[in-house]
């Protein structure tokens, strides 16, 4: 329910920027924020049957960890914007709550092995980390070998179908004559 709160409220101080801007009837419709990490939520694909009670609940608490720090960061990067900052400052009160009572809970469940549960969890953010930067390199790569391929490969294939083209007889030519009816060739 907090979450979900966190976004209507990201979504109404959005709309209140996007308002504000010059010309954002226009260009409202067109502003794709996703525009800045396409396709990269994938990763955080959360299955949660999959999940045993301290395994999830590591992951929860380092995930709201890091939410927390990153908020923490945006809260102090955005002196020039107190709206913004304010929205900021009401969440990280809940982030840090959900990031102590995860912690709370896995403890209690696991009150043996919860060092191990969350050492785990790093592995599996560390996992994910590598995942994305394997990604945007693959990205990079394939831009770069499909342009190389477009520009160097086509134009040779071109060549030879110019040069096989010459090759054939020019203008009309008589039709080859009609297969007899009683060959299946
Ligand atoms: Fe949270």
């Amino acid at each position: 329910m907090d979450e979900l709160r966190h976004a209507h409220m990201f979504r109404a101080r959005g709309r209140e920027i996007l308002a504000a801007l010059p010309q954002a009837a226009d260009e409202g419709a067109a502003f794709q924020a996703h525009a800045f990490a396409p396709g990269e939520r994938g990763l955080d694909d959360l299955v949660v049957e999959a999940e045993s009670d301290d395994s999830l609940l590591a992951f929860l608490h380092l995930s709201e960890k890091a939410a927390a720090q990153r908020f923490a960061m945006y809260r102090e990067v955005l002196g020039f914007d107190e709206a913004t900052q304010g929205v900021f400052t009401q969440i990280l009160r809940d982030e840090a709550f959900h990031m102590n009572y995860t912690y709370a809970q896995l403890r209690r469940v696991s009150p043996k092995k919860h060092g191990l549960a969350l050492w785990w969890a790093r592995l599996g953010r560390l996992w994910k980390g590598y995942l994305r930067l394997a990604s945007a390199i693959a990205n990079v790569m394939s831009t770069v070998i499909l342009t190389a391929q477009y520009f160097l490969v086509l134009p040779l294939f071109a060549l030879f179908a110019k040069a096989a083209a010459r090759r054939l007889p020019r203008g009309w030519t008589p039709a080859r004559s009609a297969s007899p009816l009683g060959s299946q060739y």
